[in-house]
């Protein structure tokens, strides 16, 4: 489904990707694990079409989107999860479910039935239930990921790239997020996850790749994950 060839990205002078190569295939849950600083969210960015500075081959089912603007690569499927969480805080938590840009009529995501509707969401994330009529500002940041995921999955996003969805998250709303991980799989969602939470990563992706120092140094499943745990965590810093 995803194809990357030879992405590098620049900020500035500095090169901070270094000819990355990964796939994802339809229906797979992958993760980026690395360092602080390996150039994870940039690889999230670049396919996002949000870094300017960036060259290599970006391919969505075959198609090169990467000189596609944003808003394009999003009507195609891709679904960004930012880690800072960018929501409209003065908005209540129903209201960022309903209101545009969010519903967007005639999307392609309607036409074939991957947008979930409002009930589907509030089934799979109680707690957005609970906290509809709030304001988002006033949800934790937990909550806040919630909020970012369950957004993108109403837009019908095939291939949701997350950006640490548990950093900072309570163990309950960790396992609550695994589980929206592996509905969204169940219903045909592709994910690629940057995650720095090894032993969530085994619980919900199929694969992983190892990002050091902008390049990608290692690709894993999850046996060598587990059976490294103690090197990876090491090398990681956590
Ligand atoms: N706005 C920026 N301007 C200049 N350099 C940047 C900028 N954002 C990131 N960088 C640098 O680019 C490199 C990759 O950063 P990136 O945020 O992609 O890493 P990351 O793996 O997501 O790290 P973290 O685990 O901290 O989220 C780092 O060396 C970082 O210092
Ligand atoms: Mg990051």
């Amino acid at each position: 489904m995803l194809r990357v060839e030879n992405l590098s990205a620049w900020y500035g002078e500095a090169r901070v990707l270094r000819d990355v190569a990964l796939r994802v295939d339809a229906g797979e849950v992958v993760t980026l694990v690395g360092r602080n600083g390996a150039g994870k969210t940039t690889v999230l960015r670049c396919l996002m079409g949000l870094h300017a500075g960036q060259r290599g081959t970006v391919e969505l089912d075959g198609r090169d989107i990467g000189r596609l603007p944003t808003h394009r690569r999003a009507r195609l499927g891709l679904g960004w999860v930012p880690d800072d969480r960018g929501s409209y805080a003065s908005l209540s938590v129903a209201e960022q479910l309903t209101l545009p840009p969010v519903l967007r009529p005639r999307s392609s995501a309607e036409r074939t039935g991957l947008a979930w509707s409002l009930e589907r969401v509030f089934e799979a994330f109680p707690v957005l239930y609970q906290r509809r009529s709030v304001p988002a500002s006033t949800l934790s940041g937990g909550e806040q990921q919630m909020l970012a995921l369950a957004r993108v999955l109403r837009m019908g996003a095939r291939l949701l790239l997350c950006d640490e969805p548990t950093e900072g998250l309570s163990p309950l709303l960790v396992t609550q997020v695994g589980d929206i991980l592996r509905q969204a799989k169940r219903h045909g969602v592709t994910v690629l996850l940057v995650e720095q939470n090894l032993r969530f990563a085994t619980e919900v992706a199929d694969r992983h790749y190892l990002l050091a120092q902008g390049a990608v140094a290692e690709a894993l499943d999850n046996s060598a994950v587990r059976s490294r745990e103690r090197e990876l965590l090491a090398y990681l810093g956590i």
